[in-house]
């Protein structure tokens, strides 16, 4: 894997973006003020709800309230990776996107040249699969049509073993390109002539370009025509291919305009070919191996439902099994993962082709959510009638669900398998983890923080009454730097060490942000949202980013930024000046806290002369 792209990188690429520039290539743009406006490009409409501002580089639809940054923009509506997304941003600015050391350079020029050989080879095959009338005949058989032979751009290698290596192999370079590419193998007992030292890996073979999210073709795979062995031969692993990794079809996915919602995941490349052309456009094979994390985590990027698709004989349930065993760690709230097993003997190309679309979708509506199927293939080994055999699905499922990361899907699922088992959840629960249902594994103070941001603000307890309006106030000052991230080095030392000795969670991030924004400005919005893309809170910011602030400037803002760090700290001090009062009521105080109480005391002082309206 390729090693990470550095933050500061992502901060100047979307810091040299323009939105407007951006979005108006691909959605007609009307200017309205300070903003752009559009109907929307992600739900019908007849009246523009759609807006694009060039001062926060954030675009925001009041409609179906769709919104994001430039990058975020170019994931939805181009339907690309976060990466992919990155390196389409940089690619249109004419830069190179460096990676942090980790991990091989997928972008210097050996790889251009085998993504550029690729493309010509693919062409080449294409060409040949229209000339030769035995490739064309087979390709009619399986009930290809022409336009889905174009889009995906499906060809034939020629029945020679030279074909490839005579047209694009007359040089040394370009012979080095066909070998790192794997398009030519090198002889076991080398000739004399450079050219007769490597011979054609594909031969008499339909082939099938495998490209990445941007089209590019990174190998191929390739199907005899009739029978023979292998069935099916792939590009071995090159500098652009890691089988693990690539899904066939995702391009094609991509170029459909209607959003993607859920993706397919089938085995075959003619069962994706099929599928595309029977209009299941959302349908993509692995390449001969399990799904493996790394496909999860691709697919999951841009769906939230991911339905597998199964042979029903014993080899389909073993790969069912071992693809359940990688999901479970990428089962999180919020993402749907489904079963679906075909009839024995049947695959999808088989069945789209006789049953047609409609048939088939309603076996793809009606796949067994993962949390059935897991239950469904336990008990199929076990005797639920005797407590025996329900201890024994105890003991299975237990592996299988501690891989599943805390939350709401973790407690459903061992709701589920309680129920089965006939034991209380709680009980359950506390025999697999050692603790009670819905705690996720978070220190208890943080896991309160991040609820209570994610409630909007608002204290989740009741146990202090003054925060109710420090919630509020926090939720304020955070939107503002959001709205307004130049804002924050502009605060003063001083202002920010008020938060200092804060004890409220969501006090303290809005004292990390503001530290952080202070080291490493930022320049607006959706520079803001992206260094925040991978934090917990990113959503919750993403939230406030669509709500208006009723604020002119940066100067207005920063007034109001002042104070409400004022009046959160004024609040902080306030409940410990209290909690030691309290106790100073009932037994003496000591030492120390009496000293906290004289300082408390001061700088209370100090703060609500402050937090007056200044007079001058
Ligand atoms: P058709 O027979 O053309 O309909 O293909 P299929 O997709 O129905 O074939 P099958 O179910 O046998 O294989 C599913 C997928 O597994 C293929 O698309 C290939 O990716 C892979 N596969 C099948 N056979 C081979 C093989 O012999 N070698 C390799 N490397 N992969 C294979
Ligand atoms: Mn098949």
């Amino acid at each position: 894997m390729a090693g990470r792209i550095p933050q500061t990188f992502i901060d100047d690429l979307v810091a040299r973006a323009d939105i407007v520039e951006l979005i108006g290539a691909r959605v007609p743009l009307k200017k309205a003020g300070r903003e752009f406006k559009a109907c929307c490009p992600f739900h019908d409409e007849k009246t523009a709800s759609f807006w694009v501002s060039p001062d926060k580089q954030f675009y925001h639809c009041f409609g179906c309230s769709a919104h994001g940054t430039a990058l975020g923009f170019l994931m939805n509506y181009d339907k690309l990776s976060f990466v992919d997304a990155v390196e389409e941003l940089a690619g249109r600015l004419g830069v190179d996107v460096p990676r942090e050391a980790g991990g091989p350079d997928t972008h210097d020029t050996g790889s251009a040249s085998l993504y550029d050989i690729n493309a010509r080879v693919a062409k080449y095959f294409a060409a040949r699969l229209t000339e030769n009338p035995v490739a064309r005949n087979y390709v009619t058989k399986r009930g290809l049509t022409t336009n889905t032979i174009e889009s995906f751009l499906i060809g034939y290698a020629p029945d020679s073993w030279s074909a490839v290596l005579q047209e694009f192999g007359q040089h040394d370079a370009g012979r080095q390109s066909l070998a790192d590419a794997g398009l030519i193998i090198e002889r076991e007992r080398a000739g004399a002539r450079a050219q007769e030292r490597y011979y054609d890996r594909f031969r008499d073979r339909l082939m099938f370009p495998i490209r990445d999210a941007r089209g590019r073709v990174l190998a191929f795979g390739g199907r005899v025509l009739g029978s023979g062995e292998p069935k099916y031969l792939n590009s071995p692993e090159t500098l652009l291919f890691h089988k693990g990794r690539e899904l066939y079809g995702l391009y094609e996915c991509r170029q459909h305009r209607t959003p993607l919602t859920r993706l397919l995941v089938v085995e075959g490349y003619m069962d994706v070919a099929r599928l595309h052309q029977a209009g299941i456009t959302y349908a993509v094979a692995t390449l001969g191996t399990a799904t493996t994390a790394e496909h999860l985590r691709r697919l999951f990027k841009l769906v939230s439902e991911v339905v597998f698709c199964f042979d029903g004989d014993r080899a389909g349930r073993g790969a069912a099994w071992r693809a359940l065993g990688n999901a479970l760690p990428e089962a999180r709230d919020g993402r749907q993962i489904r079963f679906l097993f075909l009839p024995d003997g049947q695959d999808p190309d088989s069945l789209v082709g006789t049953e047609g679309r409609e048939v088939f979708e309603k076996r793809v509506d009606t796949a067994l959510p993962l949390s059935e199927y897991l239950i469904k293939a336990l008990a199929e080994d076990v005797d639920l009638s005797h407590a025996d055999g329900r201890a024994q699905l105890a003991e299975l499922a237990r592996p299988l669900v501690v891989k599943v990361p805390g939350g709401v899907f973790r407690d459903l699922l061992i709701e589920r398998l309680a129920e089965s088992i006939g034991l209380n959840s709680a009980r359950l629960s506390h025999l697999w983890f050692n603790e009670a249902p819905g705690a996720n594994g978070l220190p208890a103070p943080i896991r309160h923080g991040l609820d209570r941001l994610a409630a909007g603000g608002k204290p989740s307890g009741s146990r202090v009454a003054t925060s109710t309006g420090r919630g509020g106030v926090v939720t304020q000052a955070v939107k503002l730097l959001v709205h307004f991230p130049p804002v924050a080095p502009r605060i003063s030392e001083a202002v920010l060490a008020q938060l200092d000795a804060a004890r409220d969670s969501g006090a303290q991030f809005l004292r990390a942000m503001l530290t952080e924004l202070r080291e490493q400005p930022l320049a607006h919005t959706g520079q803001l949202l992206e260094r925040w893309r991978d934090r917990p809170e990113h959503a919750r910011l993403q939230q406030l980013a669509t709500q208006e602030v009723l604020i002119a400037d940066e100067h207005a803002a920063l007034t109001e930024l002042n104070q409400a760090v004022g009046r959160i700290a004024l609040a902080e001090y306030t409940q410990r000046y209290d909690e030691l009062l309290a106790k100073s009521s009932s037994s003496d105080l000591s030492q120390t806290e009496q000293a906290e109480l004289l300082d408390i005391a001061a700088a209370m002082r100090e703060l609500r002369v402050m937090a007056q309206p200044s007079r001058n």
